[in-house]
């Protein structure tokens, strides 16, 4: 991580440094989904202590390094529990994370979670990063059912749920208290078979195709030989 130290901006740090080698596990054309690195730790603390984004996703702050270390050992970890930093493409800068938590491999199933941070929102990069969690959820990890529960004053992550193929299949009510009241939460899921009918794009299934095509290209052709008055068939 190249570290020229942070700018603070009204509750939003924007990291001036950037990290040198992202690693990226999943590719978009905006984002990429890269490890959890410990050196983010202090900009994933800063984010989810955001009073604002703490009430988005049902979180209650503060959260110290402690705490903060213990949520990045426990990813490290669990086998049920896998985390990203969303990383912007155009400058390497960390800007968000995206999770699957509660990932049973027995029923292959898992709930999804996100944040990214102030100044990085409303530029298609929260759309782009819940499409490549599902992508690698039902593509690399095979998992079959995917849900998230999301409160019904959070119009962005309502309209990228429906945008992805995500349907509403229940009402979770007055389960959650903000600003002095009660509100209800949706829950949405997405089955693996309703994505692939879907047209949501897939990183992954278009790299298989990619190394398909190769494999095809290089293949030995089949020719057919005209011998005499027979055919014969043979590999080139
Ligand atoms: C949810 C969040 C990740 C969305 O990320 P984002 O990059 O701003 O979203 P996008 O730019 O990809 O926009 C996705 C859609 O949401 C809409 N949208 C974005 N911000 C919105 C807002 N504040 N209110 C209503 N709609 C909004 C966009 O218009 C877009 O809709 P479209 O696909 O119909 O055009 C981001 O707002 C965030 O981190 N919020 C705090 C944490 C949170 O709510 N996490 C989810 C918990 S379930």
């Amino acid at each position: 991580m190249s570290d020229t130290g942070n700018v603070q901006r009204a509750g939003d740090t924007i990291p001036t440094w950037h990290l040198e080698r992202p690693c990226p596990v999943m590719h978009g054309s905006l984002v990429s989904l890269c490890p959890l690195f410990r050196e983010c730790i202090p900009l994933y603390m800063e984010w989810v202590n955001d009073v604002e984004c703490a009430l988005l996703i049902g979180a209650v702050p503060p959260f110290k390094r402690e705490d903060e270390e213990a949520w990045y050992n426990r990813y490290r970890a669990s086998r049920g529990n896998k985390g990203f930093t969303i990383v912007e493409k155009a400058t390497s800068m960390p800007v968000g994370v995206a999770t699957l938590d509660n990932i049973l491999f027995n029923h292959r199933s898992a709930t999804l979670g996100l944040i990214l941070r102030k100044g990085s929102r409303r530029k298609g990069y929260g759309r782009e990063a819940v499409a490549l969690l599902v992508d690698y959820a039902f593509n690399v990890l095979n998992l079959n059912r995917l849900e998230g529960h999301v409160f019904d004053f959070n119009g962005a992550t309502s309209a990228i749920a429906a945008s992805l193929g995500f349907r509403i299949v229940g009402t979770l009510r007055q389960s959650v208290f903000a600003g002095g009241r009660y509100h209800d939460a949706m829950a949405y899921d997405l089955l693996a078979e309703e994505y692939r009918k879907g047209r949501t794009p897939s990183s992954v299934c278009d790299l298989v195709a990619q190394h398909q095509l190769r494999a095809r290209r290089s293949a030995p052709r089949e020719t057919v030989r005209t011998t005499g008055k027979g055919r014969a068939r043979g590999l080139t």
